[in-house]
């Protein structure tokens, strides 16, 4: 019996040897959507703190490009609802940020003026620095 027992022990540590290296190299290469999309609005920062942690950025690619209103009610739903820690200041920035990277101001924002001529200095932005290369 417990011969038995050390062997499959042994036998999922040499399993778990194999199975490691792939998962690194899965790890290493992330599908576009897996990654909230870089900008240098306050909000790309605040989102990579706040909206990555229960579901992956796919949820946002996956959104048809809305509007404003609709980033602005899913935020709202996400902390009140599901319970994210977002922090009231840190509402209006990923709005921002979500309407003009994933919703119908997507051509405003690329197209027009820079991007970061919008910050709001309250909001600060320290939480989380953009740095997922
Ligand atoms: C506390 C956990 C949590 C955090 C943090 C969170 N979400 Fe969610 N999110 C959920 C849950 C739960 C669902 C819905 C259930 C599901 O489909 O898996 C969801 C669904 C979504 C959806 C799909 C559409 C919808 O309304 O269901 C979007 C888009 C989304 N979240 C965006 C965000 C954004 C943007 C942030 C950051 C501001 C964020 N989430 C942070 C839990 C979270």
């Amino acid at each position: 019996m417990n011969r038995i027992r050390i062997k499959s022990a042994s036998l999922l540590v040499i399993g778990l040897a194999a199975v490691a290296p792939l998962a690194a190299v899965e790890i290493s290469l992330p599908t576009e959507t897996a990654k909230l999309r870089e900008s240098p609005l306050p909000g790309y920062g605040m989102a990579m703190g706040m909206c990555a942690t229960c579901h992956s950025a796919e949820y946002m690619a996956y959104q048809p490009p809305s509007a404003r209103t609709y980033w602005q009610a899913t935020v709202t739903k996400m902390q009140k609802t599901f319970g994210a820690p977002i922090p009231d200041d840190m509402i209006a920035p990923l709005v921002d940020y979500l309407a003009k990277t994933y919703g119908t101001e997507k051509n405003a924002a690329e197209s027009g003026k820079p991007a970061a001529s919008t910050p709001s200095p309250a909001a600060g932005g320290t939480s989380a620095t953009p740095r997922r290369n």
